[in-house]
């Protein structure tokens, strides 16, 4: 453990797993305090587990439900570092994406995102001080076959990212863009599109890991008061 962290304390969201799961791991290894968000209160809990004991605290419940922001709201002003990391997503051909899927994609990957994000916000302007750290994707700035809806909505959250740092910067806050490429994750699992399935049987580079990922948001968190990692771009060896 080294303690570069000492003392803040760092929100997350899409704590239960993966890349959000690995920061977790990472910045308290660091000894932030994590606050880890996420519905599955049982991965929750394991991640507490593998940690000492009050490095985590969880907050269990739908980035989409108002009331369950209203508790994150409750706990913005205690936040440091703001992890916006939460995230789904469904491959398909354009015409055989479902109206279901693409809202869904929305409401989650940009107006939870944001609506959380204007929470933490506020907490941050009042206090002067923060970082915030968008998980967008190389999908942010490029667009692939079968995966439309889901760049959409990370150009969407990169605007976003772009414009809290326009707006927020004159408060002493700092806001950083990781985007990843491919990662060896759960997102893809519910993605079962023959053409889907056909295309990753055909990939010709090996994923990102999660915690190289996570190595990406530390360097963002660490970097010293006067640099701002803007934007992080990370991809596969191999996969440009
Ligand atoms: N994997 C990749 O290739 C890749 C590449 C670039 C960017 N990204 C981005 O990285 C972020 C993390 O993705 P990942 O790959 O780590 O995926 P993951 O393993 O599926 O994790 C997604 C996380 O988001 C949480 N989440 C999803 N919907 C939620 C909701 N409505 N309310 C609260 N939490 C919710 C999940 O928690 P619960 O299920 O417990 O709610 C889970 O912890 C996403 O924004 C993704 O777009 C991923």
């Amino acid at each position: 453990m080294t303690s570069a962290l000492q003392g803040k304390t760092v929100l997350i969201t899409g704590a239960s797993a993966g890349i959000g799961r690995a920061t977790a791991m990472t910045l308290a290894q660091h000894g932030a305090h994590i606050i880890a968000l996420g519905r599955r209160e049982d991965a929750l809990k394991k991640l507490q587990e593998a940690l000492p004991s009050g490095a985590v605290r969880i907050l269990v419940g739908d980035l989409n439900d108002d009331a369950y922001l209203k508790q994150v709201e409750a706990l913005a002003s205690e936040v440091d570092i703001f992890v916006n990391n939460a995230g789904v997503l469904r491959y398909a051909p354009l015409l055989d994406l479902s109206a279901q899927d693409c809202e869904w994609m929305f409401q989650t990957n940009v107006l939870a995102s944001l609506k959380v994000t204007q929470i933490l916000g506020r907490a941050m302007v009042a206090r002067k001080a923060g970082h915030m750290v968008f998980m967008t994707s190389i999908a942010a700035r490029e667009v692939y076959r079968l995966a439309s809806v889901y760049c959409a909505t990370k150009h969407a959250l990169s605007a976003l990212a772009r414009s809290f740092r326009l707006e927020l910067q004159g408060f002493g806050i700092k806001v950083t863009e990781v985007a990843p490429g491919m990662v060896d994750t759960e997102i893809r699992a519910g993605s079962d599109h023959p053409d889907v399935l056909a295309a990753v049987a055909t990939r010709k580079f090996k994923a990102l890991t999660a915690q190289e990922v996570a190595d990406a948001v530390a360097y963002a968190v660490l970097a010293n008061p006067n640099c701002c990692p803007d934007l992080i771009e990370l991809r596969p060896q191999g996969s440009a």
